[in-house]
C-alpha cells in the first residue's frame, strides 16, 4: 500500500499578490509527487494569517516563506516559535536576518577574501537619543577627520547606512562639499562611506536554495526595465565566480532566498549589497525571469518538505573560516572551495537528483502555466494594481512581449 504523506507550506505576505498567485498555481500544478523512496507527497499551500497565538501552539506548516517578518513583527516572532518549537523550515530565517545586516555581510565576505570595496565605518552625526551621551561621548568620542577619510577612499563615495536597503540614505558623495551635506543629513542613521566602483556591468543574482540566476541589471532605470534580458553578458568564468559568491553568502548565513549585487569590471566581480531578506520577485520587475524564479522556489520548497531537509538556523563560521585563512589558498582556489562548501550546505547533488525524478515533470507544468489564460490574468490583474489607467495598455505590451519571449525560448519544454 502506497504511503502518502501531506505538507503544508505557509506563505507570509505583505501587499504581493503576482508571485504568491503563480507559486499556489505552481504547486498546484505538481500533483502527488513521488520520492525514490515510494512515498507519495501531497504539498498545498496556505497564506498564513496574524492573529494571538499561544507559544504552545503546534504550528500546521512544514514550511513558511516569509515576506513580510522584517519589518511587521508579530508575525516574526510568530516565526521564531514555529522554528524554534515545530522545526517549520524558513525561507528566510529571521533568526539569521536580525543579526545579520548588510554591514555584519560585508566583514564575513571580507574575512572570506570577497573584494568588497574598501568601506569605513563612521560615528553617528547626531547624538543618540540617551541620559548617558553627553559623559560617554565627553570621554571616549574620538574626534575625527572626515575629510581625510573620504580622501583615503577617494572621490566619489558612497555613503550609506550601515544596515540599508530599498536605497534608503543613499547618496553618491562627489567632493567635500557633498560629503558633509550627507553627514549632516545621516542624522541618527549609522553610515558607512564606501569606495565606488567604476563599473562595467552590473550583475544582480537571485539565489533560492541551490539555484541562481545571474541577470543584468541597471539600477539607474525605472523598475520594470532594471532587468535586462541578456544571456552572455559575463564570461563563462565571471558568471560562474558570480554563482558561487551568491551562494556562498547565502550558505555561509543560511539564507535561503536572496539577491545578491555585483559590479563587474574587467574580470573582477566586486560584491556589494547581499543581505535581502524579502528579495524582489515581482513580476513587474523579474518579468522574462519570472517563470525561472517560481519554478526554483516551486522545487527547493517541495525538495524541503519531501526529503525532510532540517534547517540550520544557526552560522557555523568554522569551514569557511578554515578555507578563507588557509595561506596555500589564492582567491581562485577559495572560491572553489566555498562552492563545494555551498554545495555541501544546500545538498545540491541530491536535490539534482529529486529535481530529475521526482520533479521530472516541472518544466512542462511551468511552461504550460506561464502559456496559459490563468496566468495572463494574473499578469493583468498586477498591471493593473501597479501602474496608473492610462499606463495598462503599455506595460500589458511590454511585459506580455517579455514573456512571450520567454515562451519562445522554452517551447522545447513543452509537453
Ligand atoms: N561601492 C559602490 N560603487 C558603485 N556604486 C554603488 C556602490 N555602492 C552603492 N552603489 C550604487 O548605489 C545603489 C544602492 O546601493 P546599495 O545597493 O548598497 O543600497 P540599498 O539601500 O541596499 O539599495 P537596494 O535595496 O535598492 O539594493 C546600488 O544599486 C549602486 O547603483
Ligand atoms: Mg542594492
Amino acid at each position: 500500500m502506497t504511503t502518502t504523506r501531506d505538507h503544508l507550506i505557509g506563505l507570509l505576505l505583505g501587499a504581493e499578490e503576482d508571485w504568491p498567485t503563480a507559486f499556489e498555481a505552481l504547486v498546484r500544478r505538481m500533483g502527488l509527487l513521488t520520492t525514490a523512496d515510494g512515498i507519495e507527497h501531497r504539498i498545498e499551500t496556505e497564506r498564513v494569517t496574524i492573529e494571538p497565538f499561544n507559544l504552545r501552539d503546534k504550528a500546521r506548516q512544514d514550511l513558511c516563506i516569509d515576506r513580510l517578518a522584517y519589518w511587521y513583527y508579530h508575525p516574526r516572532e510568530w516565526l521564531k516559535k514555529a522554528s524554534l518549537m515545530d522545526d517549520v523550515y524558513l525561507l528566510n530565517s529571521p533568526f539569521t536576518f536580525q543579526s545579520m545586516e548588510k554591514h555584519s555581510a560585508y566583514c564575513a565576505m571580507l574575512r572570506l577574501g570577497m573584494k568588497v570595496p574598501n568601506t569605513i565605518l563612521v560615528p553617528y552625526k547626531n547624538p543618540v537619543d540617551n541620559a548617558r551621551w553627553a559623559y560617554t561621548s565627553a570621554k571616549y568620542n574620538r574626534s575625527f577627520d572626515l575629510d581625510a577619510l573620504a580622501d583615503e577612499l577617494g572621490y566619489p563615495l558612497y555613503m550609506k547606512p550601515f544596515d540599508g536597503g530599498g536605497w534608503r540614505g543613499v547618496s553618491k558623495v562627489d567632493d567635500v562639499a557633498g560629503l558633509h551635506k550627507s553627514y549632516d543629513e545621516s542624522g541618527e542613521m549609522l553610515m558607512h562611506l564606501q569606495e565606488s566602483i567604476d563599473y562595467d556591468v552590473f550583475a544582480r543574482a537571485l539565489t533560492i536554495g541551490p539555484e541562481t540566476m545571474v541577470m543584468k541589471f541597471r539600477p539607474e532605470l525605472p523598475m520594470h526595465d532594471r532587468y535586462e534580458v541578456s544571456h552572455d553578458f559575463l564570461t563563462p568564468e565571471a558568471g560562474q565566480e558570480a554563482i558561487t559568491i551568491s551562494q556562498t553568502v547565502n550558505a555561509f548565513f543560511r539564507w535561503e532566498f536572496n539577491s545578491c549585487e555585483m559590479l563587474v569590471k574587467g574580470d573582477q566581480i566586486y560584491p556589494i549589497d547581499y543581505a535581502n531578506a524579502c528579495p524582489d520577485v515581482a513580476v513587474t520587475s523579474l518579468h522574462y525571469y519570472f517563470p525561472w524564479a517560481m519554478k526554483a522556489l516551486a522545487k527547493w520548497s517541495a525538495f524541503c518538505v519531501a526529503t525532510d531537509r532540517i534547517a540550520k538556523t544557526q552560522v557555523d563560521t568554522e569551514p569557511w573560516f578554515a578555507v578563507a585563512d588557509n595561506d596555500q589558498l589564492d582567491y581562485d582556489a577559495k572560491i572553489v572551495a566555498y562552492q563545494r562548501l555551498a554545495d555541501a550546505h544546500f545538498d545540491t547533488e541530491r536535490y539534482n537528483e529529486f529535481c530529475a525524478t521526482t520533479l521530472s515533470h516541472i518544466d512542462e507544468i511551468t511552461y504550460e502555466y506561464v502559456t496559459s489564460p490563468e496566468f495572463r490574468s494574473m499578469l493583468t490583474s498586477t498591471i493593473h494594481q501597479t501602474y496608473p489607467t492610462h499606463e495598462w495598455e503599455r506595460f500589458e505590451a511590454h511585459f506580455g512581449g517579455l514573456l512571450t519571449m520567454w515562451s519562445d525560448d522554452n517551447a522545447h519544454l513543452a509537453g
